[in-house]
C-alpha cells in the first residue's frame, strides 16, 4: 500500500481530524489571501478534486459544478454541500480513474506527505504531482497553494530532518518544505505547463507546525502555482 511511503500518516490523521484550532487559523490574513486566490481560480470549474482537503472548505463550493474532497481520514459519502462528495484516500495513490477531473486543487499538503528520508520526501512530492497530472483531463489545470522555503533554510531542513523525525512522535506531524523551483521542476517533468507562479503575501502572522508565529520569524514563503495539463480547452461549467 502506498500510504506506507508516508512516514507520518498516523500523526497527520491524529492532528488534523477534528482539529478546530487549525480551522481557526484560516482567519489569518495569509489564509484570507489564499481563499481569495482559490475562489478566483475555481470560478467556472466543472469537476474539482480537492486533495488533502482536511474535512472543510475554505472556498465557496457553489463556484464549481461538483467537488470531490479526499483526505486520509475522510469517510466515503456525501459532503456537507449538495455538490460535494468525501472520499478517503492518499495523495500518493488517488482512488480515481485517469482524466476524471477538470481541476485539481492542493493547498498545503505536499509538505505533509513526508517519508523517512529527504530523498523519500522528494519522491513523494513527485508522486503527488504525478497523481495530479494523471487525474486531470487534458486541458485541465492544477492549482497549488503551498508553503515553501528558500535554498538556505532548505539545506538546514535536510540536515535536521532525520533527527527530528526520530525524536518527534506526537503532536504536529513532521513536515518538510520544498523550494518553489523544486516543485516546479518536478511538475514540468510530468508535462505540466506553468501558467502562473506568484508569492502569496504572508501578512503579520503564519501557522507553522501548529502554532501561530509572527511571519518574520518563520522561513515560510507561501506560493501559488497554476499548471496546465496540455490539451484542448475545457468548457466552463454553467
Ligand atoms: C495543512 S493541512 C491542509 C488542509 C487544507 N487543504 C487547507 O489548506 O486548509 C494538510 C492536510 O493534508 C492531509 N494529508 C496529509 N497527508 C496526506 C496524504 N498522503 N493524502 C491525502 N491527504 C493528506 C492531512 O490529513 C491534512 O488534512
Amino acid at each position: 500500500m502506498s500510504t506506507r511511503q508516508q512516514a507520518t500518516v498516523d500523526t497527520n490523521i491524529n492532528w488534523f481530524q477534528e482539529n478546530e484550532q487549525y480551522i481557526k487559523t484560516q482567519r489569518l490574513e495569509c489564509y484570507q489571501h489564499i481563499k481569495r486566490i482559490v475562489q478566483r481560480e475555481l470560478r467556472g470549474v466543472g469537476d474539482l478534486l480537492d486533495v488533502g482537503n482536511g474535512g472543510f472548505f475554505n472556498y465557496d463550493t457553489s463556484l464549481v459544478g461538483h467537488v470531490t474532497a479526499v483526505d486520509l481520514f475522510l469517510r466515503d459519502g456525501p459532503g456537507p454541500m449538495p455538490n460535494s462528495t468525501f472520499r478517503q484516500g492518499s495523495f500518493l495513490e488517488l482512488p480515481f480513474a485517469d482524466a476524471s477531473f477538470d481541476c485539481v486543487l492542493q493547498q498545503n499538503v505536499f509538505h505533509h506527505v513526508t517519508g523517512r528520508t529527504v530523498r523519500a520526501n522528494h519522491h513523494n512530492m513527485r508522486q503527488c504531482l504525478g497523481e495530479m497530472f494523471r487525474c486531470l483531463r487534458p486541458g485541465g489545470k492544477a492549482v497549488i497553494l503551498e508553503s515553501t522555503v528558500g535554498p538556505f533554510f532548505y539545506l538546514f531542513e535536510c540536515v535536521a530532518y532525520r533527527p527530528v523525525l526520530f525524536l518527534k512522535r506526537r503532536g504536529h506531524p513532521v513536515t518538510f518544505q520544498f523550494t518553489p523551483r523544486q516543485i516546479l521542476r518536478a511538475a514540468e517533468s510530468f508535462g505540466f505547463v506553468l501558467e502562473e507562479f506568484t508569492f502569496v503575501p504572508r501578512g503579520w502572522f503564519l501557522n507553522q507546525l501548529g502554532y501561530i508565529w509572527p511571519s518574520i520569524l518563520t522561513p515560510a514563503k507561501p506560493i501559488k502555482l497554476v499548471l496546465r495539463r496540455p490539451g484542448p480547452a475545457l468548457a466552463a461549467a454553467a
